[in-house]
């Protein structure tokens, strides 16, 4: 039988490639930085199956470079805003994602992200590094407590549950805001509180965000809302860059508007707005939050899966245009 040809844009974690070479005819793009664009059109070509990652934008032109034949796109990733998915569902193709297994890791990253942003270990590391420490005093790199704080999550999905439930560990009260409440026998359980989004931001020491980008979360975070915040509160992202107003945010830590911020995503990655390297109360680290070893090699089995089984004619586990099932 012939196998399926498939485009994989990037050496994923095993078992990923192993599992969708046994099945198809699968290419995969050796370089370590995102595949140029022009390379991405020409190597779709043709294919049934293709794997990207979310740094490829998936449009009605990479669809059209790939042909009629199209069936899948895996994506790598539980986000897929870099996917035209209306009009993958338009031309009947299935598109998937690798949602679950990215939530606890990735909440442990947005957890580290607050803790070093409030206890400022990260000038503290480099204080120590430069061998400037001379002993110990009552007022060096001093920062807020976090255990006891009020905590506002932005997007009260799997990640933003999660953040909840470590809040729980370190006597936080959790406030959250999001487009769908919760019934009041699940906010108990969860022991969170139901929050307007100008009141969670006005009252929250930290604010953390963990909504999907969508039109209405694109610059959900701008100059309005950093005003409503304390000045004292931190501000953590490890949604997506676009939901934050960088501009804004760096206006707002160089002024003082807010204490700080903890960062995994921006806004036009990988570069930084102006002026955000140089502010000593963020903490930047470059979209690591699904990174542990363990997580990156299930999100690869994951996506080879969901690929494999629309490929085989099934429908895929992981299926986020259910409309498109039974019109390929
Ligand atoms: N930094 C990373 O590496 C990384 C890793 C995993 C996920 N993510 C991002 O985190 C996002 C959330 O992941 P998840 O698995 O928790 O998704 P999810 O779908 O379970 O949760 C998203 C929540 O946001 C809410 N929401 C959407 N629009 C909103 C709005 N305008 N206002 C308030 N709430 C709104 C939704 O109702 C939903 O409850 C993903 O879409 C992805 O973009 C980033």
């Amino acid at each position: 039988m012939a196998k399926w040809k498939v485009f994989v844009t990037r050496r994923l974690p095993s078992p990923g490639l192993e599992l969708v070479a046994e099945e198809c005819d699968a290419s995969v793009y050796e370089g370590d930085r995102p595949i140029p664009r022009e390379e991405l059109l020409r190597r779709v070509r043709g294919v049934e199956g293709l794997l990207p990652l979310l740094t490829e934008a998936i449009d009605a032109e990479l669809m059209e470079a790939a042909g009629p034949q199209l069936r899948v796109i895996a994506n790598y990733a539980v986000g897929f805003n870099n996917i035209d998915v209306a009009e993958a569902t338009r031309r009947g193709i299935l598109v998937t994602n690798t949602p679950g297994v990215l939530t606890e890791t990735t909440a442990d990253l947005a957890w580290a992200l607050l803790m070093a942003t409030a206890r400022r270990l990260v000038e503290a590391d480099a204080y120590m590094r430069a061998g400037k420490y001379a002993g110990w005093s009552p007022t060096l790199f001093l920062g807020p407590d976090v255990y006891g704080k009020t905590l506002g999550i932005v997007g009260f999905g799997r990640i933003g549950e999660a953040m909840a439930r470590r809040a729980r560990g370190f006597g936080m009260t959790v406030l959250y805001h999001d487009v769908r409440r919760r019934s009041e026998a699940e906010e108990q359980q969860l022991g969170v509180v139901f929050r307007e989004m100008d009141d969670l931001l006005a009252e929250a020491d930290f604010v953390t965000l963990h909504v999907d980008l969508n039109e209405r979360t694109h610059h959900l975070i701008g100059r309005p809302q950093l005003e409503r915040m304390k000045p004292s509160a931190i501000l953590i992202n490890a949604a997506r860059g676009p939901v934050v107003d960088e501009a804004a945010l760096v206006e707002a830590l160089r002024t003082g508007q807010i204490a700080g911020a903890g960062l995994d995503v921006f806004e036009r990655e990988p570069e930084m707005a102006p002026g955000l390297a140089d502010l000593p109360n963020t903490v930047l680290v470059p979209h690591i939050a699904s990174g542990s070893l363990e997580t990156r090699a299930k999100m690869a089995e994951i996506a080879a899966t969901n690929l494999l089984e629309a490929l085989r004619g099934h429908r895929p586990p992981n299926l986020v245009n259910p409309e498109a099932w039974g019109k390929e």
